[in-house]
């Protein structure tokens, strides 16, 4: 392996906006084996009293997540709410449309509420769009918010649940652009439905933020007309557009296009903010939309359909290095648009589509875990707009794109500064002079690394540790430079106190 050299510019001044917290959410549906035994699964000698899982719940307090979506995802367009609450014993079991499995709703929405509290994590619910009705969607609003002295708050009261919830993030609807979706409408149609819904909801609690659905990727046929459509029918009841991605090295088998994958999610934010800044000027309004990417994740092929039993297991396929790489990218795409982009939620956050596994007794930790963790605890701040000098990298897809990835952060109150950056070349490992063009950090608080040689190694169940971030030895600036030595297909975060 060879080597090259690379700069990065940084200073504390020149910075693209405030990181809102929530780009560190997660996503759990009602999936295979997401909530049941993920999340819930009292027949584990790890659940406590409620059922809830303690490790999963240990790790996602790990990960640090500040808001967590529920309870779908394509679940959501075929569920009624009134399934999910009351005496467990009278709860409906059900065949479940959208991923042919039996739903028995012995996990609702007050179980997520505590599962939230729990975890300490702030809830987003999302309502049904698709059998929903606008007025099913005010009444769940009513249900989860409103004071006692009226019928559904009364309900909640007489389930156990005296106070009420005050849910801020409501998504109205999930991907209703996919004809996959149960009640699938065309633009307009859902345009015109989404809007009254959120007036209703509205009306219930003012104080809720509304997310509206937009296009469930860039290659929807409908991209990007669905958003602009939707959001000049909906802009002033709604406060973030919801857009969706998935992506994985399965199709291609071309790994240096794929660990270039931030242009196409830079691409599709670019976008979608256009999309934005032109329905603002064309509806002449003062009122503000941002994105909330409220699903995204790598999602490898696997089984899809759940052949009628309880949590089957769909969707669990393992994470290896490449894949954490790509991670690792889209968290800084988040970081860089950060003055749009202000809701990001992995989907999902255990045993579907995850970097976490269970079994009844035990947890498996996969590669792209890390990146996320390390950055949903040391991000703070302000994103700060890094300048890069490096050589490039050829890909087929994306054409020559600079071999590393970077993103930054400095927290005005703290003076922290945290610094991730993936090294996407397969051979070159670069040297890298980390350049503090203000003033220079005096400590360095935490150095993690995480590389490989081969982009296809990944932790199994017999060898849970193959790739795990480990952390390096990494002196302070000396004369505002710091030098590093980044392997080939290699993930650095960084944390420096003032
Ligand atoms: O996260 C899995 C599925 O992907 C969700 O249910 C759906 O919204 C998306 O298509």
């Amino acid at each position: 392996m060879t080597s090259q050299n690379s700069k990065i510019y940084l200073d504390v001044h020149r910075t693209i906006a405030e990181i809102s917290p929530l780009l560190f959410g997660g996503f759990a549906e009602h999936m295979g084996r997401c909530i049941y035994e993920g999340i819930y699964d009292p027949a584990s000698p790890l659940a406590d009293e409620d059922g809830l899982r303690t490790d999963v719940l240990a790790k996602f307090k790990e990960q640090a997540y500040t808001v967590m979506r529920y309870p779908g995802g394509n679940f959501l367009s075929g569920y009624n709410w009134l399934d999910g609450v009351g005496p467990k014993e009278q709860r409906p079991r059900r065949r479940e449309l959208a991923w042919q499995s039996i739903e028995t709703n012995q996990f609702g929405t007050n179980e997520f509420m505590n599962f939230c509290r729990k975890a300490g994590i702030d809830p987003m619910m999302a309502v049904n769009m698709g059998t929903g009705t606008i007025q099913s969607a005010a009444d769940l609003v009513e249900y989860c918010n409103a004071p006692t002295g009226t019928y559904w708050a009364d309900l909640r009261a007489s389930h156990g649940y005296k106070d009420p919830y005050n849910v801020k993030y409501w998504c109205v609807g999930n991907e209703m652009d996919g004809p996959w979706q149960i009640g699938h409408l065309d633009m307009n149609e859902y345009a015109t439905k989404a809007r009254e819904a959120a007036k209703m909801m509205k009306w219930q609690d003012p104080s809720i933020k509304t997310i509206v659905t937009g296009s469930s990727n860039d290659r929807m046929p409908t991209y990007p007309e669905w958003d602009r459509v939707v959001l000049e029918t909906t802009w002033d009841k709604m406060d973030y557009l919801s857009i969706h991605m998935y992506d994985s090295n399965h199709h291609m088998q071309d790994t240096p296009s794929y660990l270039a994958l931030a242009r196409r999610f830079e691409d599709f934010v670019d976008t979608m903010s256009g999309v934005l800044r032109y329905v603002k000027a064309k509806t002449r309004s003062n009122h503000d939309v941002y994105l909330s990417w409220d699903e995204w994740q790598v999602w490898h092929p696997g089984q899809h359909e759940g052949n009628w039993q309880e949590a089957p297991p769909l969707a669990e396929v393992g994470y290896n290095l490449e894949d954490a790489l790509v991670v690792a990218q889209w968290l800084n795409v988040f970081l860089r648009k950060s003055d749009v982009l202000k809701i990001a939620c992995v989907a999902q956050v255990v045993n579907i589509i995850s970097w976490l596994h269970t079994k009844r007794d035990g947890l498996l930790v996969h590669t792209s875990f890390y990146p996320f963790k390390f950055m949903s605890n040391m991000a703070k701040g302000n994103a700060l707009d890094v300048v890069l000098r490096a050589p490039t990298t050829a890909t087929t897809r994306f054409g020559d794109v600079p071999t590393l990835d970077v993103s930054a952060s400095h927290d005005p109150a703290t003076g922290k500064i945290a610094v991730f950056i993936v090294n996407r070349s397969m051979t070159e490992a670069q040297v890298t002079d980390l350049v503090f063009q203000s003033d220079a950090p005096a400590q360095v608080l935490q150095a993690w690394q995480m590389s490989g040689t081969d982009p296809k190694a990944g932790n199994t169940w017999d060898n849970p540790n193959a790739i795990v971030a480990q952390p390096i030895k990494v002196n302070a600036p000396k004369d505002g430079t710091l030098t590093l030595n980044l392997p080939a297909m290699s993930y650095t975060a960084l944390e420096f106190g003032a």
